[in-house]
């Protein structure tokens, strides 16, 4: 029995059937740009998350780039952003002109390490940092991150294109940050019909200038404030994300299950968590140095292993027909693309050592029974 890596197929019943509906709607009225779609999803995000303004965007990596502009980021700015995360964090950076650093991360959370961090920021005096939100949870140092960059006047921009519906202490991970994005590419824990983003934050003035720079620096129609461009979301793929949005608590509840259950049934692979996770009967598996509680999304499992037994264990799986993944299979200071903007990392090789060890098993929402079988068993006999 084959099991995918992912299944974005696996629709509950009438989603397809809303969806049609809605797109007849919308193609015979052609209010195809802006409309009430967008509106209700803003303001479903807004609610669901406890901010105050969510504004819609083409895709994760132009919300990156819309919450640096806002932030007034732009050439010849440093920005801090985590040796591990995917490219699109580095990209962002380079693309408004800033100059990117990277930090190396912590082999504990796997996320950037709040220490390095600290001395990044009194070594090299960045405009501002990106804090990327990785595998479904998030730092256990979240809290100190923003405190810190606060104190420094480091503008802090939380990528958190993989992390919705993660909690910390019992609220969005996206309702304190002083800015946040997010990613709604389809194989995300939510998904769009093709590529959609948003960008979140508190702040009125970094809100209306989001807004202006995703649809041409508009103050009014021919009236341009601002140089911007065009990353406004479409109302088709809100329509779909508003469709989506009653789902969402089954499909994260049935994401950390299985992201449990891996936990407990792998022991000998040692499933990587995060210190502070909230398990689903509300024990924390492991204490924080912070006493933080972080409540994942179940969006990437994790197993770290030594190089040469990963690639035997990537023959096992194949072998078996059982899909992994490799997030990521490079830091993000080792590829090419990376050379002729990087003048400086500061740390080690931690995230360089993960991307030589990491292999993710299947995880997706409404996995069956037999699939979930299926992979333990075939682990468990490698
Ligand atoms: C951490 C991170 N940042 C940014 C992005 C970019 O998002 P998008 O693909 O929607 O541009 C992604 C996902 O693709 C991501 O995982």
């Amino acid at each position: 029995m084959s099991v995918p890596f992912i299944d974005l197929k696996r629709f509950e019943d009438g989603i397809i059937e809303q969806y049609t509906a809605k797109v007849n709607e919308i193609t015979k009225n052609t209010q195809f740009i802006g409309g009430k779609e967008v509106e209700q999803f803003e303001n479903s995000l807004k609610t669901d998350n406890s901010v105050e303004f969510a504004i819609g965007c083409a895709n994760g990596t132009d919300a990156i780039q819309l919450a640096l502009r806002a932030c007034g980021v732009g050439p010849g700015d440093k920005v801090l952003l985590p040796d591990l995360t995917f490219w699109a964090t580095f990209e962002a950076v380079v693309n408004v002109g800033a100059e990117p650093i990277t930090v190396d991360v912590d082999l504990q959370d796997l996320q950037m390490d709040f220490f390095l961090f600290q001395e990044a920021v009194e070594k090299f005096k960045p405009k501002a940092a990106i804090l990327v939100h990785l595998y479904g949870w998030t730092s256990q140092y979240v809290y100190e991150f923003r405190k810190y960059a606060k104190e420094k006047n480091v503008l802090l921009i939380e990528d958190g294109a993989q992390s919705y519906r993660v909690k910390v202490n019992n609220e969005s991970i996206y309702k304190n940050a002083y800015i946040s994005t997010i990613s709604f590419y389809p194989a995300k824990v939510f998904g769009a019909a093709g590529d959609a983003g948003a960008v979140l934050t508190n702040s009125k003035e970094l809100a209306e200038r989001v807004r202006s720079l995703g649809n041409h620096g508009r103050e009014l129609h021919y009236s341009h404030g601002l140089v911007g461009w065009n990353s406004r979301l479409g109302n088709l793929q809100a329509s779909y994300l508003n469709i989506n949005f009653p789902y969402l608590n089954n499909r994260i509840q049935s994401r950390r299950r299985i992201a449990e259950r891996y936990r407990n049934d792998l022991k000998e692979f040692q499933v990587h968590t995060t210190p502070g996770l909230k398990s689903l009967d509300g024990t924390i598996l492991k204490s924080s140095k912070t006493g933080i509680q972080i409540e994942e999304n179940g969006y990437l499992n994790v197993i770290l292993i030594e190089n040469e037994k990963r690639e035997k264990l990537i023959e096992h799986l194949k072998k078996h027909q059982i899909g992994y993944g490799i997030v990521y299979p490079e830091a993000v200071s080792e590829q090419k693309g990376a050379k002729s903007y990087l003048k400086h990392k500061i740390g080690g090789e931690n995230a360089k050592r993960i991307t030589q060890s990491v292999i993710n098993l299947p995880l997706f929402p409404y996995m069956t029974e037999e699939e979930y079988e299926e992979i333990i068993k075939v682990m468990k006999s490698f």
